[in-house]
């Protein structure tokens, strides 16, 4: 084997080189331990004398070329390395962006907005345990007796077993007495169900917020002022309120609450039909009747309970005039919000 022949060989393979782990093979195949110089090296001993100094030396020669051939190889390919990774570079500092993720409904937006408030003022926020419950929950329990003319009060659903999709959320009235000691203090957010003919104010399915409070000497100076308390934060400034007289089987007395009207501040508007006052929520102190079934002593304590519409606060907010767009499903509707 020629020494000639063996560069010829190398340069070659070298040409044909693309990583620097492939140029490490090729550099241990020619300059390893049992590389193709060292062989050529050991041919040295089949030599005669004279000639060994002179292939020495071309060995040598050709030794010193490979290695500077390697290098430089090398280092064409980090540069070419450095390039690729430069061009694929991510640059994890740039902003990203916003997925669109769609968003919350009306309804519960205000369902956390109004959760939020009432914690701030110290009471806890649950939803219905059932939303299909007893004809107990939803009326014995509430002082309201089968045939008892007030059922007529709530259209409602029955199951063919005789169950009730709760047409409010005092079904959770007794459940929350039975399961708390007092002081008392609880609001429920939750789906009501009513057997209506729908029209622009009246739904099958809607929400309410029910609200109790229960303590030594809760009094009707203590739920207006509560009331009012809360409107206030909600539509962020000082509202007047009142009272007047109704009637729910589970509260004596049972009062009727007014705010003033949001729309108009009370000049007069279709909304508050030129009264100025909204009528917004029926409430009252606990009838102790209701005290009773839930194991409280209402001797010893007494309470206030209160229930609104949440549909009817989303709409005054937002002037909507139809109460059915909440469960169209109409994305146009809910893009709004
Ligand atoms: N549950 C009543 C309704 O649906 C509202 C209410 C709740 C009234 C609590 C008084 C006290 O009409």
């Amino acid at each position: 084997m020629k020494v000639a022949d063996v560069w010829q060989q190398f340069e070659k393979k070298l040409s044909q080189q693309k990583s620097l782990e492939d140029l490490e093979v090729l550099r241990i195949e020619f300059l390893g331990r049992k590389g193709r110089i060292n062989q050529l090296l050991q041919k040295i001993t089949q030599l005669p004398p004279e000639k060994r100094k002179e292939f020495g030396q071309e060995v040598n020669q050709l030794k010193r070329k490979i290695e500077a051939a390697i290098e430089s190889k090398k280092q064409e390919l980090k540069v070419e390395l450095e390039n690729n990774l430069s061009k694929e570079k991510l640059d994890v500092t740039l902003p990203g962006q916003e997925p669109n993720l769609g968003h919350l409904h009306p309804i519960t937006q205000m369902k956390w907005e109004i959760a939020d408030i009432f914690q701030r003022m110290g009471f806890e926020v649950l939803e219905p345990v059932l939303e299909v419950n007893t004809d107990y929950a939803n009326f014995g329990a509430l002082n309201i007796p089968p045939d008892h003319p007030a059922r007529d009060m709530w259209d409602t659903f029955w199951t063919r077993e005789g169950y009730i999709p709760i047409t409010h959320t005092s079904s959770m009235q007794n459940w929350i007495y039975r399961n708390r000691k007092p002081p008392i203090r609880a609001v429920i957010i939750g789906r009501i169900f009513r057997h209506e003919a729908t029209d622009a104010s009246h739904e099958h399915t809607f929400y309410q917020i029910e609200g109790v409070y229960v303590d030594k000497n809760v009094t009707v100076a203590n739920l207006i002022e509560t009331m009012r308390v809360f409107f206030s934060e909600f539509y962020g400034r000082q509202l007047r309120a009142k009272i007047r007289p109704s009637y729910f089987p589970f509260v004596e007395p049972g009062l009727e609450l007014a705010i003033e009207c949001v729309l108009c501040n009370q000049k007069g508007c279709p909304v508050c039909k030129h009264s100025g006052w909204l009528e917004i929520l029926g409430c009252g102190q606990i009838h102790p009747f209701v005290l009773k079934e839930g194991g409280i002593d209402p001797k010893k304590y007494t309470g206030f309970a209160w229930g609104m519409g949440l549909d009817r606060m989303v709409m005054l907010r937002y002037m909507i005039e139809d109460v059915r767009h909440f469960h169209s499903g109409d994305l146009r509707f809910i893009r709004k919000f």
